[in-house]
């Protein structure tokens, strides 16, 4: 029969309209697959490259070698808390916003929760038990004792470690200086007027507890 004119055939140079839309279907599925392929084996090629599993860290928290495992996401303000026991760092905000975490890092105060763990590696890091003991002060705790700079206490630790790393960068702080060094360490207890006296007494000598 000869070909309706108003209704050309299903035929393009011998090439059928359903085996056409059936190849391209193979050939996008051929390319899924292949790009699958390809994804999966830049994943284990990245995974093999950046493992995501455990390694291992050391690190000299307050003058004690501690080691340990960590997967990669862990933070310094985790392990230094959940793996060593060291929990006068307290984590407030988890995002570098309040400075409950602040540690020194090779007498350098950071926000702990903000630093993995592995990038302390091989490190020194001080936390606020390794400024001094309940029974043996450093001169920056008496001082805020005596200065009364604490309500709740929850960002005393961060407070304290922030000041003495000012202080043993510079012994002799301007009130600015003091305000500088605390100005990541939020407290909403507004115990503000407290620290500042009390890192100025411990700069000139004037910590000892005289109360009680
Ligand atoms: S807990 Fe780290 S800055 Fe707030
Ligand atoms: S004493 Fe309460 S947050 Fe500072």
């Amino acid at each position: 029969m000869a070909d309706d004119k108003s209704h050309p055939p299903d035929r393009t140079s011998g090439v059928t309209r359903r085996g056409l839309i059936k190849g391209i279907a193979t050939a996008v599925t051929a390319a899924s697959a292949g790009a699958t392929a390809l994804l999966v084996e830049t994943r284990h090629e990245l995974e093999a490259a950046n493992p995501s599993g455990p390694m291992p860290v050391s690190i000299a928290v307050n003058g004690v070698a501690r080691t340990g495992s960590f997967e990669p996401r862990t933070t310094l303000a985790e392990a230094l808390r959940d793996s060593w026991g060291l929990t006068g760092t307290k984590v407030g905000c988890d995002r570098g916003a309040c400075g409950a975490c602040t540690v020194l890092l090779d007498g350098l105060a950071v926000n702990s929760c903000l630093m993995l763990v592995h990038d302390a590696d091989g490190r020194k890091v001080t936390t606020v038990e390794g400024l001094g003991s309940p029974e043996a002060m450093a001169p920056i705790q008496k001082a805020f004792v005596e200065a009364d700079a604490l309500q709740c206490g929850f960002c005393t630790p961060g407070m304290v470690v922030s000041c003495a790393g000012l202080l043993a960068k510079n012994p002799s702080p301007s009130a600015y200086d003091v305000k500088e060094a605390v100005a990541g360490n939020l407290c909403r207890c507004g115990t503000y007027t407290g620290v500042f006296a009390a890192c100025e007494a411990a700069a000139q000598g004037k910590p000892e507890v005289t109360r009680g």
